[in-house]
C-alpha cells in the first residue's frame, strides 16, 4: 500500500491529452502544494526536450529515464504529480506509483484526445496524419490493461477543470482519511 497519510502524493496517470497537467496544476494551486511533471523533470535533468530524447536515444532510453525519475527524483510525499502517458508500460511501474501516493487514472475518448493533441508537435509517439484517431485507438487498446488496474478512474471529457479538481480532491481526502494513520 502507499503512504495514504493526508500528506500523501496525488499522482495523475493516463493517456496523452487526457488533461493530467492542467488538472494537476489546478489541484496543486488550490492546495498550495508543489506541482511536478515527470516529463518536465526529465527534460530539466537531461537538458533535452522529449522529442530530442526520443530522436537521439529511442523510447527504451526514455522509459529508463522515467523509471529513474520515479525511483530517485520524485518526492515521497506532499506533491501533486503528473506523469507521461506511457509511464505504466514499464514493468513494475504501477506498483511503484501506488507506493508513492494515491493514483488517479484520467480517461478521455479517442476523439477528445485527438482534438486536444492535434496541434501539439511535442509528442513523438502521436501521428498527425489522416489515421491519427485510429492510431490513438490502437495505443489506448494496448495500454488499457495497465490503465484499468492502476488507480481511481476519472473521465475528463467535457468536464471543466474546476469541477474535476473538486471531484478528485474529494476522493483523495476520502482515500487518505480511510487509509491514513
Ligand atoms: C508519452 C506521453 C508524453 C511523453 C512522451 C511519451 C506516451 O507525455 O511522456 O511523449 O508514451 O504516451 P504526456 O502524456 O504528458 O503527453
Amino acid at each position: 500500500m502507499g503512504d495514504f497519510s493526508p500528506n500523501a502524493n496525488l499522482i495523475l496517470v493516463g493517456f496523452m491529452g487526457v488533461g493530467k497537467s492542467s488538472l494537476g496544476r489546478q489541484i496543486a494551486e488550490n492546495w498550495s502544494r508543489p506541482f511536478l511533471d515527470t516529463d518536465k523533470i526529465i527534460q530539466e535533468k537531461t537538458s533535452c526536450t522529449i522529442p530530442e530524447i526520443f530522436a537521439k536515444h529511442g523510447e527504451a532510453f526514455f522509459r529508463r529515464l522515467e523509471q529513474k525519475c520515479v525511483d530517485e527524483w520524485l518526492p515521497k510525499k506532499g506533491a501533486v504529480i503528473s506523469t507521461g502517458g506511457g509511464i505504466l508500460t514499464s514493468p513494475g511501474m504501477t506498483e511503484k506509483l501506488q507506493q508513492l501516493g494515491v493514483v488517479f487514472v484520467l480517461r478521455a475518448s479517442p476523439q477528445t484526445i485527438y482534438e486536444r493533441t492535434k496541434n501539439c508537435g511535442s509528442r513523438p509517439l502521436l501521428h498527425t496524419g489522416e489515421d491519427a484517431i485510429a492510431h490513438i485507438k490502437k495505443m489506448l487498446a494496448e495500454r488499457e490493461p495497465a490503465y484499468a488496474k492502476a488507480g481511481i478512474q476519472i473521465r475528463t471529457d467535457f468536464r471543466p477543470i474546476c469541477e474535476l479538481a473538486s471531484t478528485v480532491s474529494r476522493i483523495f481526502c476520502r482515500e487518505t482519511a480511510i487509509n491514513g494513520a
